[in-house]
């Protein structure tokens, strides 16, 4: 048995590279069918595709109508995915895999930065291809970056954000167990209490690293080595398990992703919600909410005071297989633009990239949540950073939702998630 290290340069910048042990052959780290793509295509002028999840803050259309009205013969074409993150990295590793030159820019969610990279499929945005990110988020860099190569344009980021009812809750709940203390106010009003997204799928994967986070605990040690065997670990899992058990986590939440929890808490019928930023707009728009007057927001609950999102966010990358780069460059550095960046604020409630855009106090006046907003991603802990990572976020998921379901201890759980993060590689 051989042992190897399956590892990145650790933590510059916070990030937390994970450092993997496995047995036997499976493919490593490096870039395989791209590196002759990659020197293809460069100067490529032409009509493009832009690949994504569903669109649900409704501002790509009118992007791409903007961007296409300029410039009549690199049109962008609009590719839209599902809305649920598993089902759009799929998506993305069978076109790539296809060697597919229809699929010139995708969205690339900030955990398959590593992946993607390491298969040899984003064009590295360097020389020729370089872009600009002096004036963006360093998390947003780090997390669009591999071993210390840009390979996407950060586009949106995301941190974790607790909505409540401010006409029900006076004063918003700083920890876990205020929260807790709280649900007697849901069950007055006969709604459930607290909900984030609990279905099996990359979104729990974010919510069980937040109650572990959240607890003082951490998924991966300051070494990259998974540390679930602690005291912390274990009060973050509990916490989830017990409100579950109890009903605090009403039942169905157990089938939520971001859009199912967002319309039960627009439809009155949650007390707290975990979600990302752009459920502002939708809940404070969309002509059905019931909230939309007495929407409050702020940080994630921690175990004494403030908790610790999970980072979020997506990049656009442009696909080695693309023939025409330099129209795609073009793009992304459009949609990095302050005016574009304020547009995706002002018109969907998505977390800015560019960190003067936090400051700039029109933007403020509009959107009074982004100072929260900003800590939250500032204080953003990374999901692993690994080429393999789509064994690590199953094994976290598939444990915490045993624990969750009560269909394991939570000490078991916790236990399970260790070896099989331990054991996670490639292809096995
Ligand atoms: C959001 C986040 C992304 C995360 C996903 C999980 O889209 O931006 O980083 O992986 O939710 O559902």
């Amino acid at each position: 048995m051989k042992t190897r290290n399956f590892l990145l340069p650790v933590a510059t910048a916070g990030v937390l590279a994970l450092t993997l042990s496995a047995c036997g052959g499976g493919g490593g780290g490096s870039s395989s069918g791209g590196s002759d793509a990659a020197s293809q295509g460069l100067d490529g002028r032409g009509p493009i595709t832009y690949v994504q999840g569903k669109d649900n803050s409704n501002v790509v259309r009118p992007l791409i109508e903007k961007w296409n009205a300029a410039h009549p013969n690199e049109k962008v074409t609009f590719k839209e995915q599902t809305d649920q993150a598993d089902q759009q990295h799929d998506d993305l590793v069978q076109h790539f895999q296809a060697k597919d030159a229809g699929y010139d820019v995708a969205s690339v969610d900030v955990v398959w930065t590593a992946e993607f990279a390491a298969k040899g499929w984003l064009q590295p945005l360097k020389d020729k291809m370089a872009l600009d990110t002096s004036a963006m988020l360093k998390p947003t860099v780090v997390a669009a970056s591999y071993k210390n190569t840009l390979y996407a344009a950060p586009e949106s980021s995301d941190g974790g954000i607790l909505y409540y009812r401010k006409d029900l809750v006076p004063t918003p709940p700083k920890t876990w167990d205020e929260m807790m203390s709280m649900c007697s106010i849901a069950k007055a009003n006969n709604m459930g209490c607290y909900s984030g997204q609990f279905k099996k799928y990359e979104g729990l994967t974010v919510n069980a690293s937040e109650a572990i986070n959240s607890a003082g605990g951490a998924v991966l040690d300051a070494d990259g080595k998974p540390s679930l065997l602690t005291p912390e670990a274990k009060a973050g899992m509990a916490n989830l398990a017990k409100a579950y058990a109890d009903g605090s986590i009403p039942k169905e939440a157990i089938t939520f992703q971001e859009e199912e929890s967002r319309q039960a808490f627009q439809d009155g019928k949650l007390l707290f919600l975990r979600n990302w930023p752009y459920v502002y707009n939708l809940a404070t728009t969309e002509g059905s909410s019931k909230v939309k007057d007495v929407l409050g927001m702020t940080a994630l609950p921690g175990k004494d005071g403030p908790g610790a999102s999970s980072l979020g966010g997506h990049s656009a990358a442009i696909s080695v297989y693309s023939k025409n780069k330099a129209t795609a460059l073009d793009f992304l550095k459009f949609l990095t633009t302050e005016e574009t960046q304020k547009f995706f604020a002002t018109q969907g409630s998505l977390a800015p990239v560019l960190g003067s855009l936090y400051e700039d106090k029109d933007l403020v006046a509009k959107l009074p949540y982004l100072p929260v907003l900003k800590t939250s991603i500032e204080n953003a802990v990374p999901r692993p950073v690994t080429p393999f990572y789509p064994a690590v976020t199953k094994a976290i998921q598939e444990n915490a939702y045993s624990a969750i379901k009560g269909e394991k201890t939570v000490d078991a759980a916790l236990s399970d998630m260790q070896k099989s993060i331990e054991s996670a590689s490639a292809g096995q």
